[in-house]
């Protein structure tokens, strides 16, 4: 791809940008969010023209005027936001759009399930091809994400960020995946912001930054500390700030909690100025038990106390009147209104706070959204943009932002950097301590191990539903630790 560039209204999402990418190899597309790496990516799969620019395949210039006619040179793409159709079977969303055919023309649904079956007996994959999508969790959809961009038997295969939401089992097999195709001859492009991804998987790597080509390298010339200056621009050398501060008295305290399936028996404390970490495999019940405690899915059985009263939490209102707030992991299902502005998106659940007697105060409504998004520098061309046009680690910020505005007791937040930038990382890491430091007690729900440990004044590590133990700083929190806790129940 040569001098490409794209204009969105307020924005210039890619300016004067090269990639060049040699056949059969692994290349990395990294830089910070909004640096235009899907946008780049959109463009090749057809998805999207250029202003300008000239894209050259297998040494043939190309326009692809559609994804269809990208796909049929020969190029899949996996998108950062996945979107499969959940009433349909496993087989249908991989063949949708080319379905098998009878010669009297009907679907030949035979064929359709033998040959899903063939991908995955080939891959090694126990999923039933007649298994309903709505009934997978997130880590089984970008399996399946990943077979069907594979099963096309592309010559150019576009990852954006696959390992976002898949755990490190799943990781590995999507890794022998890679290398099986790389075998074949087949080219991957992967978006990652993994630097750890990169230096396994990668032979080459190009940075972007804020539109801008900023240069490319073979991963085997450039160290990270190089790498990360490429990306943000400025040298970092701490990726993690540290919270020195200890805790105070309890503030929520957990229960017995359970919820008839995935949740058993849960019981914890948080304290005032508590960083508490919630590690454990995925699938083990984090997430469900927060989702309880935020009143997004019913509990059984269980007691909760705030400052030591018990309160009933029942929906979500319970839990947000009780200054209880979460940041849920899906952005898309329950984290936003995509089809709504960044100002309606970061002012909605405080909106009652503010009005008076059912009115608002415009002006002021502004400049609260403006210093919102401010903080967590939100990248946006204006506060009246649609939620669904910011990049994939932008509305995650946005997420964060509409709930600091709540100023929570509690804060619950789960997979909080999913998909987010080095330097946007250290930003929420600091803004996190801060909050502790004020008092908030803070649930950090993540898979990412170094962010749990270096954060987190305690750590309890669940396992199958359960709380598996409790590790705390004084102690010493390792990885080895956690995973011992992880991976087996030990009751
Ligand atoms: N359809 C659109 N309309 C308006 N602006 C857009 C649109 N698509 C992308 N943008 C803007 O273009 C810029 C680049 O976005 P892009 O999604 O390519 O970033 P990215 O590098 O993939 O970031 P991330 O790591 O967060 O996924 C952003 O400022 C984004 O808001
Ligand atoms: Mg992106």
């Amino acid at each position: 791809m040569r001098d490409i560039t794209k204009s969105f209204p307020g924005v210039k999402a890619l300016d004067g940008v090269n990639l060049k990418v040699e056949k059969g190899t692994v290349h990395a597309l990294m830089g910070e969010n909004g640096a235009g790496k899907s946008t780049l990516m959109k463009i090749l799969f057809g998805q999207q023209p250029p202003d300008s620019g000239t894209i050259l395949f297998n040494g043939q210039e190309v326009h692809f005027k559609s994804v269809k006619e990208a796909v049929n040179a020969g190029i899949s793409m996996i998108y950062q936001e996945l979107s499969p159709i959940k009433e349909l079977s496993i087989a249908e969303n991989v063949f949708v759009g080319r379905y098998p055919k009878t010669r009297a023309g009907a679907i030949d649904w035979k064929t359709m399930y033998d040959s899903c079956q063939k991908i995955f007996d080939r891959w090694g994959l126990n999923y039933n091809p007649r298994t309903k999508i709505k009934m997978l969790k997130t880590a089984d959809i970008q399996m399946i994400e990943i077979i069907k961009a594979i099963s096309f038997n592309a010559q150019l295969v576009i990852m954006d960020e696959p390992t976002s939401s898949i755990s490190q089992n799943e990781i590995e097999m999507l890794y022998d995946f890679i290398r099986a195709l790389k075998r074949e001859n087949i080219t991957i492009i992967i978006i990652t912001h993994k630097l750890d991804e990169v230096y396994t998987i990668a032979d080459e790597v190009t940075v972007l930054r804020d539109g801008q080509y900023i240069g490319a390298k073979p991963i085997g010339e450039l160290s990270r500390p190089e790498l990360i200056k490429m990306m943000v621009g400025r040298e970092m050398t701490n990726l993690f700030p540290s919270k020195d501060t200890g805790y105070g008295d309890v503030l929520l305290e957990v229960k017995n909690l359970n919820n008839g399936s995935k949740v058993k028996d849960i019981s914890f404390q948080l304290h005032k100025g508590e960083i508490l970490g919630f590690a454990g495999i995925v699938g083990a019940g984090r997430t469900e038990t927060m989702r309880s405690i935020f009143g997004l899915d019913p509990y059984e059985s269980g007691e909760i106390y705030l400052e030591g009263q018990q309160i009933k939490i029942r929906c979500v209102r319970d839990a947000i009147k009780h200054d209880i707030v979460m940041a849920t992991e899906s952005r898309k299902d329950d984290g936003l209104v995509l089809c709504r502005s960044v100002e309606e998106n970061i002012m909605l659940p405080s909106l009652y706070r503010r009005s008076k007697g059912g009115i608002l105060d415009v002006k002021k409504e502004h400049e609260i959204a403006d210093s919102a998004s401010k903080r967590l520098s939100v990248k946006t061309s204006s506060l009246s943009t649609m939620a669904n046009f910011l990049s994939g680690g932008n509305q995650q910020k946005l997420i964060l932002c509409k709930w600091l505005l709540m100023d929570p007791k509690v804060l619950i937040l789960d997979e909080p950097t999913r998909g987010i930038d080095i330097g946007a990382k250290w930003e929420i890491y600091n803004i996190i301590i801060d909050l502790a430091k004020q008092g908030v007690g803070v649930i950090l729900v993540s898979s990412e191990m170094e962010e749990v440990i270096n954060l987190s004044d305690r750590v309890m590590v669940m396992c199958e539903g359960q709380i598996n133990g409790c590790l705390s700083k004084e102690d010493g929190i390792t990885q080895e630790k956690i995973m011992a806790l992880a991976s087996e129940v030990q009751k």
